[in-house]
């Protein structure tokens, strides 16, 4: 019996099929949408990053930004994103 809560869902699915790094990249873009938060030439935090959902989004949707990450856990390369893996 498949009860793995994540294999029914519907953005899972998607991101897996996308290459994303989670579905959260579905989340922001629906934010965005609504509240035009990325545009070209700003400057982000993304504080909390990985997987990198948020960060892959900002990276897709905006050029010549300066995306800056951090994380407590590890996170893949996203093009254009500087990333920092903080340790205490
Ligand atoms: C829900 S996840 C973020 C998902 C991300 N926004 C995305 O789109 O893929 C929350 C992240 O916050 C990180 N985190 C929690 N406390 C932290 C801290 N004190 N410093 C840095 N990162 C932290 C966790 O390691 C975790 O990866």
């Amino acid at each position: 019996m498949k009860n793995n809560k994540n294999f029914s869902d519907f953005f899972y699915r998607k991101a897996k099929l996308l290459k994303l790094k989670s579905r959260s990249w579905f989340k922001i873009k629906e934010i965005n949408n609504r509240e035009k938060i990325f545009y070209d030439n700003i400057k982000i935090v993304d504080l909390g990053s990985s997987p990198g959902g948020w960060s892959k989004f900002a990276s897709d949707y905006t050029s010549n930004s300066i995306i800056f990450s951090c994380d407590i856990l590890d996170m893949d390369y996203i093009k254009n994103v500087f990333f920092l893996n903080v340790i205490y």
